[in-house]
């Protein structure tokens, strides 16, 4: 979307006549479609750096992402990577060694944060406009585990209701893991404690599919986050509300183009994308002027675009893409809650 990458090769599917088929119709030359990601590392290290890849998109379920990434960045590949980064925390702790002798990009794509008006709110609570936060709320329901989670038969086929592909959660791992990612990226703070009540709803399935996770910053700003993928009917329904002393911030993901400005004393404020109003960072992530809404494409390409930027040299703002560091704090939160559940209920601390 901002003519910053093209694909040159990969592995594609496990199967590799899938593999070739896929990488035919999307016009790949044979040559650079490997049978896996061995193979694919081992042949592109023989080519000349100006052909090689730069950079390499980690696609597949969440057990394969920690051998895939390790590899890379042993290798010396810049790395982009889907969420839940890996399916353990000591797992991501040890890509955060590799990278720290590094000097290479790794992202994480926490794909909301690339929305123009969540920019927005990172910045305008950075610059204080909302006052000392005092409150968060974060609300991430889907509906899709519903006709699933009650046929044992469709549990079994699913990847992210298994412990092996998917890791110790489903769905926090899966979506409680963007709301807590949001809450640090755009409050600018880091979660101290969390106390967690998830719900498994059959005792012979092993994996959450529904939590409330209580936040403490400290003992004066606290909030929550709620997330469940059996809220029946509901499509991706992310809310983010912010509250400081000054006022408030609201977003949500189905209607991403307005953010709300609560306050006391004013009439509610609607901000949108590609205004002068707006921070810089915010008007860089919408590429269209004001009015022609852009969508999810266009904020997981503002995430690819920031990585790009910072391969370039060009990088700017803070936050334009999600870090390696996110991603291990996503790992941390997911193995938190899953043990706060455990003990009882009580309040872990996340460090
Ligand atoms: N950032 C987001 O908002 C977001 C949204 C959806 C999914 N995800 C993440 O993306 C990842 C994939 O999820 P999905 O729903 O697309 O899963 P999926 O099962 O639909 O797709 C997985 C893909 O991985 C490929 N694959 C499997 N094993 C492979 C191997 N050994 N080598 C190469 N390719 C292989 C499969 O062929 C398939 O194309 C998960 O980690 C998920 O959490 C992130």
């Amino acid at each position: 979307m901002h003519d910053s990458y093209s694909i040159i090769g990969g592995v594609f599917n496990p199967d590799y006549s899938e593999n070739l088929k896929f990488a035919k119709e999307i016009g790949l030359d044979e040559t650079r479609v490997y049978e896996d990601y061995d193979k694919m590392i081992e042949e592109e290290l023989k080519l000349d750096e100006s052909k090689r890849m730069q950079v390499v998109s980690i696609l597949t379920p969440n057990f394969l992402h920690y051998p895939m990434a390790k590899k890379l960045l042993e290798n010396n590949f810049s790395v982009i990577c889907e969420k839940p980064m890996t399916t353990t925390y000591e797992e991501a702790l040890d890509l955060e060694r590799i990278y720290k002798s590094k000097k290479l990009t790794f992202a994480v794509t926490y794909t909301y944060t690339g929305y123009p008006m969540i920019r927005q709110m990172k910045e305008m609570i950075k610059e204080g406009v909302i006052g000392d936060i005092q409150r968060v709320d974060l609300q991430y329901y889907q509906g899709w585990i519903n006709p699933i989670i009650h046929d044992s038969n469709k549990r079994s086929e699913t990847w992210r209701l298994q412990p092996d592909k998917s890791g110790i959660s489903c769905c926090i791992g899966d979506i409680g893991t963007h709301a807590f990612d949001m809450l640090e990226y755009v409050t600018g703070m880091e979660v101290q404690e969390l106390l967690s009540d998830l719900n498994y709803v059959y005792d012979d399935n092993p994996m959450d599919v529904d939590g409330t996770i209580l936040i403490r910053f400290s003992d004066k700003i606290k909030g929550v986050i709620r997330a469940s993928q059996i809220a029946t009917g509901e499509e991706n329904c992310f809310t983010v509300a912010i509250y400081g002393r000054k006022g408030g911030l609201k977003w949500q993901q189905e209607n991403p183009n307005y953010l709300n400005h609560l306050s006391d004393s004013k009439p509610l404020q609607v901000l949108k994308p590609g205004h002068d109003y707006n921070s810089n960072f915010s008007k860089i992530s919408a590429k269209l002027p004001p009015g022609h809404p852009e969508g999810m494409f266009d904020s997981m390409a503002n995430i690819y675009n920031g990585v790009a930027r910072e391969i370039r040299g060009e990088k700017e703002f803070d936050g334009e893409y999600p870090s390696l560091n996110d991603g291990l704090r996503g790992m941390l939160f997911i193995e938190k809650a899953v043990e706060s559940h455990n003990n009882g209920n009580t309040w872990v601390k996340l460090k």
